[in-house]
């Protein structure tokens, strides 16, 4: 069992939780996930680490109430245990010898956008941040950012904060004033990463994206994460999560990432009742 020894409620519905995993936070590298279960008979889900501390043996997770899970997760309180709390899964991201990057983190992504921006600030690397949300209220870490980038655009789609617009507008503009990426990086909503690796397709500017479908044993066995790189199956929790998003087949990623919304819905309305 792991304990919680920090909650603390970012937005209404965006929450971190700092979790006593000193074997994980040993290992722990920017862009790893752990897969958790709340309890003995709830799912596994995977979550990407925000932080890990070495000193204190915590690893700290963001998550979005999205679902049943989540909706269970965000009622745990510090001091509560959690059943399973499994990792460091998946590679870390790369993040040496770049010049200059933009990171791209979309909504509750940028929990895990930070530590990869982080990481490419601390290893010298020129950082280009850009952010979006839906509107002022679900704004997180914007500080961090702050802290780690060279340039940083602040999006929110209906414009109550920041720059009026999607994270893409934003990319393009960048690129269009003459900024030449070694690498984009993008982590958020699957649409998102899609349209972020559109845009950067005609300029041939390498693109990474971090994929986060459905998984279960995140061990490569139950195929549970698949999907479709370069005419290739790929697993992503063993193979990824990072992928080149202009390899993507993401038809298919969008297509098995709605296979079970009806089950969830069902599963959010019972939690909820
Ligand atoms: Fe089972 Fe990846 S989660 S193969």
């Amino acid at each position: 069992m792991y304990r919680i020894v920090r909650r603390e409620a970012l937005r209404p519905t965006v929450t971190l939780l700092e979790v006593e995993a000193p074997l994980i936070a040993k290992k722990a590298q920017p862009g790893q996930f752990i897969i958790l279960r709340v309890d003995e008979d709830g799912e596994r889900i995977p979550l990407t680490i925000y932080n890990a501390d070495t000193a204190k043996g915590t690893i700290t997770i963001i998550f979005q109430i999205v679902g049943a899970t989540t909706e269970k997760l965000n009622h745990k309180a510090e001091g509560d245990y959690l059943q399973d709390f499994v990792g460091p899964l998946g590679k870390a991201t790369e993040t040496a010898g770049r010049k200059k990057v933009c990171v791209v983190g979309g909504g509750v992504g940028c929990a895990i956008a930070y530590p990869v921006a982080k990481a490419f600030h601390d290893n010298g690397t020129e950082v280009h941040t850009v952010v979006g949300f839906k509107n002022k209220d679900l704004v997180i870490l914007e500080e961090d950012f702050r802290a780690v980038s060279d340039v940083m655009k602040l999006m929110t789609d209906d414009g109550t904060y920041g720059e009026k617009g999607l994270v893409t507008d934003a990319l393009k503009q960048l690129i269009e004033a003459g900024n030449t990426y070694d690498e984009v990086f993008a982590i958020g909503p699957m649409m998102m990463m899609k349209f972020v690796s559109l845009t950067t397709k005609p300029y041939g500017l390498k693109t990474i994206v971090s994929m986060s479908p459905i998984m279960i044993d995140g061990t490569g066995m139950c195929g549970g994460c698949r999907i479709s790189v370069g005419g290739e199956t790929k697993f992503a929790c063993v193979d990824g999560p990072d992928f080149d998003g202009h390899q993507v087949d993401w038809d298919l990623a969008v297509k098995r990432g709605a296979m079970y919304k009806e089950f969830e819905r069902h599963a959010y309305e019972e939690a909820c009742n």
